[in-house]
Order: C-alpha cells, then sequence, then structure tokens
C-alpha cells in the first residue's frame, strides 16, 4: 500500500538574499518569472489536506521575498494545514510577523549560521543578517509564536556546538534543529571548505545527549547526522516518497529537494496534475519508492525496511548510480571511497566558500552584498 504523506515543503521562491553555501536550493535556481502565483498555491494546499498531509513548511530561498505571502500563509492555514515558515529573517520583520501569525501562521523557524556576528553573517555571505535574526527571534517569543532555531554545522562552526545550542535555549526556542552539513548541491560544491574532521564529528555526536538532557522538557533536540564518518546511512526523506514532498517554486514536485540531480528522472507539475496523481503515480515518485528497485547489497539486506538504501542522491553524487546503496553504507562498494573523500576535503587548506546564486568567492572578510 503507497502511504500517505504527512508533511509538504512548499518552495515559495529560489530569490533569497543570503548565499549560504550549503544551502539545499538546486545549483540552477528558478527564476522569479515561473514562480506560482498565491491562487495555484492555495489549490495545492488544498489537495494536500485533501490527501492527509498535516504541515507544510513555507520555505524558499527567502519566502519573505514574496509579497503575498501573507495571502499564501491564510490559504495553507484555511486548508487546514499547520503552518510553518521557514526564514532567514531577511524579509521578515516584526510587523510583518504580525501580520502571518493573523492570517494564521503557526509556527516559525529561525537559521542561524554561527554565534558572534561577523562569522555569522560571513557563512551567510549577507552583513547584517545575523542581527536581523536575533530581532525577529525576540518577536516570536514576545508574540508567543513557537519557535525553531537551525543551524547547519560545519568546520567553522562545530567547535561551538555547545554554546550555540545554549544560545537557541536563550532565545526561547523549543526546538533545536543541529543539522550537519548534508553534501548535495551547494554544500557538495563547497565540500572542501565545510567538511569538518572525525574527531570533530565524533565530540559533536557525544555532546548530544548531554545537551538533551540538560534541555529535558524545555527544549527538544533533533539532530541529522553527518554520514560521511557513519557506517550505516539515514533513511533519508524517511524514504523516497513515503512522507514529503516538496513543490518548486514553478510547481514541478520532488520527492526530495536535490531529487533534480537525478538524471532521466520526469518531475510531474501541479499547474498539470492534481497532488494525489502525482504522489501516487509520477515517474520520480515511483522510482524508487519500496525496495524493487534495489540491486545488491541492498535487495537481501535486513536493514532494507529501515534505512531504504540510505539517500538516493548521495549514491548518485559518490558512486554515479542513484540506485545504488548509499555510499556511507559500509556494506556499499564505494563505503571506503567516500571515507576517504570526507578525510581529504577535512584536510583541506580551503576556506573561501562559493556562496550559492553568486558567481564569486569569499574569503575571510564579510561581503557586502546588499
Ligand atoms: Fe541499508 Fe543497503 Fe546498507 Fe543494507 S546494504 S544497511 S539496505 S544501505
Ligand atoms: Fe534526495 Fe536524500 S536528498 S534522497
Amino acid at each position: 500500500m503507497i502511504p500517505r504523506p504527512l508533511g509538504l515543503l512548499a518552495e515559495l521562491t529560489h530569490r533569497c538574499p543570503l548565499g549560504c553555501p550549503y544551502c539545499s536550493n538546486p545549483l540552477a535556481l528558478e527564476q522569479p518569472a515561473t514562480e506560482l502565483d498565491a491562487a495555484t498555491w492555495a489549490e495545492v494546499f488544498r489537495q494536500a489536506a485533501a490527501m492527509g498531509v498535516l504541515q507544510v513548511h513555507l520555505s524558499g530561498g527567502e519566502p519573505g521575498a514574496r509579497r503575498d505571502l501573507e495571502d499564501i500563509t491564510d490559504s495553507a492555514s484555511q486548508a487546514g494545514l499547520y503552518t510553518n515558515l521557514i526564514t532567514s529573517a531577511v524579509g521578515v520583520d516584526r510587523q510583518r510577523l504580525q501580520r502571518l501569525q493573523a492570517r494564521g501562521l503557526d509556527h516559525i523557524q529561525i537559521s542561524f549560521q554561527d554565534l558572534a556576528e561577523s562569522s555569522a553573517d560571513h557563512i551567510a555571505g549577507y552583513r547584517g543578517a545575523h542581527a536581523r535574526k536575533l530581532a525577529l527571534a525576540a518577536s516570536a517569543a514576545a508574540m508567543d509564536l513557537p519557535l525553531t532555531i537551525n543551524i547547519v554545522i560545519h568546520r567553522a562552526n562545530i567547535e561551538r556546538l555547545e554554546p550555540l545550542v545554549d544560545f537557541a535555549a536563550d532565545l526561547g526556542a523549543g526546538r533545536v534543529e543541529v543539522a550537519h552539513a548534508q553534501y548535495y548541491g551547494w554544500a557538495l560544491q563547497n565540500r572542501a571548505a565545510l567538511m569538518p574532521t572525525r574527531d570533530q564529528v565524533d565530540r559533536a555526536v557525544c555532546l548530544i545527549p548531554r545537551l538533551r538532557e540538560r534541555y529535558a522538557g524545555r527544549m527538544a533536540i533533533d539532530s541529522v547526522v553527518p554520514d560521511y564518518y557513519e557506517t550505516r546511512p539515514k533513511p533519508c526523506m524517511g524514504g523516497w516518497a513515503r512522507q514529503t514532498l516538496n513543490v518548486t517554486p514553478s510547481g514541478l514536485v520532488l520527492p526530495c529537494h536535490a531529487a533534480q540531480t537525478i538524471p532521466g528522472l520526469t518531475f510531474w507539475s501541479v499547474r498539470e496534475h492534481n497532488l494525489a496523481e502525482i504522489w501516487t503515480a509520477s515517474p520520480a515518485f515511483t522510482a524508487f519508492r519500496g525496495t524493487d528497485w534495489m540491486q545488491e547489497p541492498c535487495r537481501s539486506c535486513a536493514f532494507r525496511q529501515e534505512d531504504f538504501g540510505g539517500c538516493r542522491c548521495q549514491a548518485l553524487a559518490v558512486t554515479g548510480d542513484a540506485a545504488a546503496a548509499d555510499p556511507s553504507c559500509e556494506l556499499s562498494p564505494t563505503h571506503a571511497e567516500l571515507r576517504a573523500m570526507a578525510e581529504k576535503a577535512a584536510a583541506s587548506a580551503e576556506s573561501a566558500y562559493t556562496y550559492r546564486g553568486r558567481n564569486r568567492q569569499s574569503r575571510a572578510i564579510p561581503i557586502p552584498v546588499r
């Protein structure tokens, strides 16, 4: 039986003033002229709710770049979905947040890059971003709007994991996501500048239980571990086409944010198909659903129903074959290669980032991009 999706990631736009070097948006960003209008998003939300989707993540790019974000939020709420705004905080100030809450916004997630303003702005590629994030987090707390802080962890900030979690608690977050960078898309481009050492990752992973104990009952701590140094893969997206769907700004529906890196997959659009039809029958969703597509060692593995062979996009990026076992699995024939890649990247002296959506690199100094 085909499972029903629980969540929908609505990428309202790929426009964003920030340039984070690990952004999950594709290397080829969709153009504003192709974006779905608010009425089409409203129909998407109605169809999603009818399928059993419970929550929608209003994301981007920076969703605040949409002038009609209030209308879009309203339509998601009217459809009965729990609405979460995933924002860089640039483009959403206190007044706008109040308007969004009045239109049904249930929750906000703000990303932070680091503790110190200079480092945080450098990683984001935007001077002044950190100050805006602090202001918006304070506004959310003052408005009693549930707040999640998202922190992507990589070589430049991994040594500050503990104070970063304390910082999230001080901001009033009910949840913090400690998300080690996942190396697809922009992060793959920047792997040599982002990859921490195995020792750093091991220490960071060991900290999590202690931090969970410290904040038990006050703040939940989600942790997405970096699997380059793992021996078993994560069940990426909870398994391909099992729990969530992503709708791109132009209306293409993807099983995961990096699915367009896989050659040969055809993505259907909400402009031409109903969401339920896309979920059950579109070529991209059926390509790796279940276990029939698997090859050895996954095909006969006892863990295939637990991790679903790991991540298809990572398998493609490292082995060239999206149907291969995720190379983070120690049973994969390319596992040693992945480990060697990680160790080589971690040993690299590279510190320049290729910023998302820009054709230039930056070294130590935060760059003015306004
Ligand atoms: Fe998972 Fe495949 Fe590795 Fe088994 S062989 S643990 S199914 S990735
Ligand atoms: Fe695409 Fe993991 S990011 S399956």
